[in-house]
């Protein structure tokens, strides 16, 4: 068995994982393929113009780029090169058929399945990095070994990464998990994955951080780790229509029930409720699975998640319409921030894009600003007419009537407010969706403030 790795899927898991893995285990040559030729080329860019936007992760490619890490197009001599293959591709929501709205599209990770077995050319380990759904390793073993001359051993290595702080999350995990079947080839296989993540000499996850687990553990521990975050997003949400209601105020309740240690002061921000691509996902996939076994209270429960997320978003367009005399047609609002979070360019699943057709509906006059996300922004809403996009948010913010923050960009506070208020008709109305901005200050200049949960 040789020490080289090849991950298929150059995507956002892809590409910043074996960047990582490539800087921390010099000693090993990292492929990494994707069908997307376009993407590869921005990999390989001369100027580093990478297709993803992460803090810190042009300092690693430009490390390890073309000394042990490459991308490439060339799927079929990298499988062959490689006895460690990793498995990034896509698994969105299925959007047909059976399960169609909540079940994993696994046409993707299944096509690679057969790419690995045409091309290997000897044993191979086989690691899955996308999230699947539970016993989804059984399908890739039942697809691999049949009539195959080789033998493959499939684990799962599911990843936790966050976008926006990908780098600062590989380089040192909370843990590393990885599940491999309970049997001699299963435990040498899952002791060669374990080696990687320890890195050359030792010099990276601590051994206590590596947990093991059976291979169906593995899979279901990603689905509920998410499913987890995604529903304390929704608890403090349904609780800040209830502070609204009430006067009470969303960050103060968080604050002082995260001094609970039991319950931790992590992901407990109000806000415009949860984007990204995998949160949505995940959790409908856990709906799915649980419906598929039968368990249909804990697939009504988790449901809830969702709906409650999706009813956030639908509470911001209702108070802005209330907030602006029921009105809305005509109206400029500047929207600040695009991207599902701060420092991503990723607008997958963005609350600002549900809220934005939202607005679209009202006949609003809207200009979107974002420092990262305006090209995934323009090409998620291609075809909604009155939408404007604008790099700098002082432009955005001119002669507009209302600014919706929907981004906790750091650069938002730091604006110059009293230049925004002078330049906008009156009244002016700052809602901000993620209570990132003094609004104390704001209503010294003369703002109407809106927030979440206050
Ligand atoms: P992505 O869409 O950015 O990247 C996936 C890539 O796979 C694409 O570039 C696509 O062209 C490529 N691909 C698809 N089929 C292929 C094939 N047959 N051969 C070669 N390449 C192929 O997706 P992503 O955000 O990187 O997510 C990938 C997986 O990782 C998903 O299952 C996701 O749930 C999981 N995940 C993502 C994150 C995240 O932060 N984005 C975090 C943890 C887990
Ligand atoms: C999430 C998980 O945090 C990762 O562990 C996981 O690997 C990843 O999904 C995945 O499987 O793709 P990510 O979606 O990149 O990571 O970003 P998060 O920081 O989790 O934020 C998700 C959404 O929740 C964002 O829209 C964020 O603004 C929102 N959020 C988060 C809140 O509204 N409040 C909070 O307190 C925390």
């Amino acid at each position: 068995m040789n020490k080289n790795i090849v991950c298929i899927g150059a995507g956002y898991i892809g590409g910043p994982t074996m960047a990582v893995i490539a800087k921390m285990n010099p000693d090993r040559k990292v492929y990494v393929c994707d069908i997307n030729a376009k993407r590869i080329a921005a990999w390989n860019s001369k100027n580093y113009a990478l297709p993803i936007y992460e803090p810190g992760l042009v300092d690693v490619v430009k490390e390890v780029r073309g000394k042990n890490l490459f991308f490439t197009t060339d799927i079929k001599s990298a499988v062959k090169k490689c006895d460690i293959i990793f498995v990034g591709v896509n698994t969105p929501t299925k959007m047909f058929g059976r399960g169609a709205g909540r079940a994993s599209d696994l046409q993707f990770w299944e096509a690679t399945a057969r790419e690995i077995k045409n091309y290997a050319d000897g044993d191979k380990i086989v690691v899955e990095k996308s999230t699947l759904p539970v016993r989804t390793a059984a399908a890739m073993e039942a697809i691999l070994n049949d009539s195959a001359k080789y033998r493959f051993t499939v684990l799962s290595n599911p990843e936790f990464l966050a976008e926006g702080t990908a780098i600062k999350d590989l380089l040192s995990p909370d843990r590393v998990l990885i599940g491999g079947p309970e049997t001699v080839e299963g435990r040498a296989a899952v002791r060669e994955i374990c080696d990687i993540y320890a890195g050359k000499d030792g010099k990276w996850v601590e051994r206590y951080k590596i947990l093991t687990t059976n291979v169906w553990s593995a899979e279901l521990t990603k689905l509920a780790a998410n499913a987890m975050l995604a529903q304390r997003v929704s608890s403090v949400n349904a609780l800040a229509g209830l502070c609204e209601a009430t006067g009470a105020d969303i960050d103060e309740v968080a604050r002082v029930m995260g001094a609970d240690r039991r319950i931790g002061s992590k992901f407990l921000k109000a806000g415009p409720g949860f984007g990204g691509s995998c949160f949505k996902k995940d959790v409908l996939n856990l709906v799915y699975l649980c419906e598929t076994f039968g368990l249909h209270t804990a697939a009504e429960y988790w449901s809830g998640v969702i709906k409650m997320n999706d009813h956030q978003q639908e509470r911001i367009v209702s108070r802005l319409f209330k907030a602006m005399f029921n009105t809305l047609a005509n109206k400029k609002i500047a929207m600040f921030g695009f991207a599902f979070k701060a420092d991503t360019g990723d607008t997958r699943e963005t609350p600002a894009g549900y809220v934005a057709r939202l607005l679209n509906e009202e006949h609003v006059r809207l200009v979107i600003t974002d420092p990262k996300a305006i090209e995934n922004g323009k090409r998620d809403l291609a075809g909604l007419d009155g939408i404007t996009w604008e790099k700098d948010p002082y432009k955005a913010a001119k002669d507009a009537d209302a600014v919706l923050v929907m981004t906790d960009w750091k650069e938002y506070p730091a604006l110059d407010w009293e230049k925004i208020f002078k330049s906008m008709r009156k009244p002016s109305l700052v809602f901000d969706t993620r209570n990132c901005l003094d609004a104390g200050a704001l209503k010294k200049i003369g703002f109407r403030v809106l927030n979440v949960g206050k």
